[in-house]
């Protein structure tokens, strides 16, 4: 061991899953004192070597020395052992235990739980780092933020000096993103080397050290943190990044409604009101965007639009048919399509793409009674050009990347050309290529007439998308407002609950 060797080093790593060449010589390092930032596209590999990294995952070439040593990685278990830590995109804790259960349990090596230590080793953080989290709180009652510190909390209990975060704004919410930042940057004053991967370039930017691009597994350059997003968004796609801009028009005309929601009332997940006295009017070629902090009824709007929820009072119109506590299959009959937040609830991992893609309307490939799988397979390989999906048809949508998997719910839903489009989250996790091209398919079915209704968390993609916003809080649209020229503060005095109506 030498002062001068990193914390992490990955030589020559190379990962192939059948044909697929998943990482193909990744060179990378971190230091002690740093946050080196991984940041690819969708499907770039990003997940696969930090995985190899951790021992989740052999890799068929390279190795990988931690301080200098080569060290064999055959299990988490090795990688621990080495002073590596990761925390997953899908935590592994323990939902009915406390924190402290959590973090006891992380260390046992006998049959008793040492939650003396657990408590000290929470107080501890929360000193050093700023980590706050109550031992004694179980994990099913806290946020996703809240169980993502328990997981750093949870490596750094076993020592580790390397802390690998996958993707972990991804699931928080600005805020959140903040006090993040703040932990990471206590660590690596303390000497923790942190891997940071994302696709947000501005995040990227805002807390790394240094940067490295991997594009279609591929190491492309390892660059400073300050390097600014045009260069890196080009880096990562392998051209310069250009946006999507919503087409602007000649000013707010009246456009013929087509969803018209009317005084609606909904039940929540714990019997409490969860949609308020909601009014609201979706016009054709009109896409409105849903803003507010997650929590506030998106969920259960979501769910009554796509009759997944019955409403308690209140109706739903779409056209001239009345679809108030109407079931999903009817709501799609009626030319409502559904984008929903949770993707993978929504898709059969198992199945294949082409499956997946007609999931919701088998019975229209069936021929004598018989389903039909070649013209399931050729409807498949027509979507999979017009929406840009890299997988064949053939692949389980399981092994497919966070941004394809995307693309596939997508062309299920747009390709039936759904009246009304009512989408949730649509990029989240999604890296900028992907992100460019849901968008551009959302302003194309607006283009042709759909109307949208648009929740997001993201305020750039709703004021990047919608004409008008309507602001939820606590079940109630608490303000609306057009996004051309909008008050940012009076917007987040609304979300925050501190409206004029409030
Ligand atoms: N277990 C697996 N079997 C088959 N293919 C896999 C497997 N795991 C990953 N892949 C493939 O390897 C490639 C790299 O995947 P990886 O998950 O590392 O990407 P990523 O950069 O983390 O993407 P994302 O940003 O979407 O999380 C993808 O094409 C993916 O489909
Ligand atoms: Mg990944």
């Amino acid at each position: 061991m030498t002062a001068t060797s990193p914390a992490l080093e990955l030589r020559g790593i190379t990962k192939r899953f059948g044909d697929l060449v998943a990482n193909d010589g990744v060179d990378f390092d971190v230091r002690g004192g740093e946050v080196h930032a991984l940041l690819g596209e969708n499907g770039a590999g990003k997940t696969t070597v930090m995985r190899i990294a951790y021992g989740l995952t052999q890799a068929d070439a390279g190795e990988v020395l931690v301080h200098g040593q080569r060290i064999d990685l055959r299990s988490p278990r090795d990688a621990i052992a080495a002073g590596i830590g990761m925390v997953t995109q899908h935590f592994a804790l323990v939902a009915p235990m406390t924190v402290a259960e959590n973090l006891a349990l992380g260390r046992a090596t006998g049959l008793r739980l040492d939650l003396d230590d657990a408590r000290r080793r929470v107080a501890d953080a929360a000193d050093r780092f700023g980590m706050r989290v109550d031992p004694a709180a179980r994990v099913e009652n806290l946020s996703v933020g809240q169980q993502q510190r328990v997981e750093i909390l949870k490596a750094l209990s076993r020592d580790c000096r390397v802390l690998i975060l996958d993707e972990p704004t991804a699931v928080l919410v600005p805020g959140e993103v903040d006090a993040l930042f703040a932990t990471l940057r206590s660590l690596v004053a303390d000497g923790l080397a942190v891997v940071f991967i994302s696709h947000k370039l501005a995040e990227v930017r805002a807390i790394s050290d240094r940067v490295s691009v991997l594009r279609r597994g591929r190491l492309v350059a390892t660059v400073d943190g300050d390097t600014n997003e045009r260069e890196l968004a080009s880096m990562m796609v392998g051209r310069p990044s250009f946006g999507v801009e919503r087409p602007s028009d000649a000013g707010p005309e009246l456009r013929e409604p087509v969803l018209r929601i009317s005084d609606l009332h909904a039940a929540g997940s714990h019997g409490l009101e969860a949609l308020a006295s909601v009014t609201l009017d979706v016009g054709a070629g009109e896409i409105v965007g849903v803003a507010g902090v997650s929590g506030n009824g998106q969920t259960e709007l979501v769910d009554v639009l796509s009759g997944m929820r019955a409403p308690s009072s209140g109706s739903i119109v779409v056209g001239d048919t009345d679809l108030t506590g109407a079931d999903p299959t009817r709501m799609m009959a009626a030319g409502i399509g559904r984008i929903p937040e949770d993707r993978h609830a929504s898709l059969v991992g198992d199945l294949s793409v082409a499956y997946n893609l007609v999931l919701e309307r088998l019975d229209d490939f069936r021929a004598g009674g018989r389903i039909d799988g070649r013209r399931i397979r050729e409807h498949a390989v027509a979507l999979i050009e017009r929406f840009d999906i890299r997988a064949g048809p053939d692949d389980p949508v399981a092994s497919l990347s966070g941004g394809n998997i995307q693309k596939v719910l997508l062309a299920r839903v747009l390709s039936r050309d759904p009246r009304v489009v009512v989408v949730s989250q649509p990029t989240r996790g999604l890296d900028i290529g992907a992100t460019e091209y849901v968008r551009s398919q959302l302003l194309e079915r607006r283009a042709a007439g759909a109307a949208i209704l648009l929740v997001s968390e993201d305020l750039d993609e709703l004021l990047a998308l919608a004409d008008r916003l309507v602001v939820l809080y606590e079940g109630r649209i608490v303000g609306e407002m057009p996004t051309t020229g909008v008050d940012v503060d009076r917007l987040g005095m609304l979300m925050a609950g501190r409206g004029e109506a409030a």
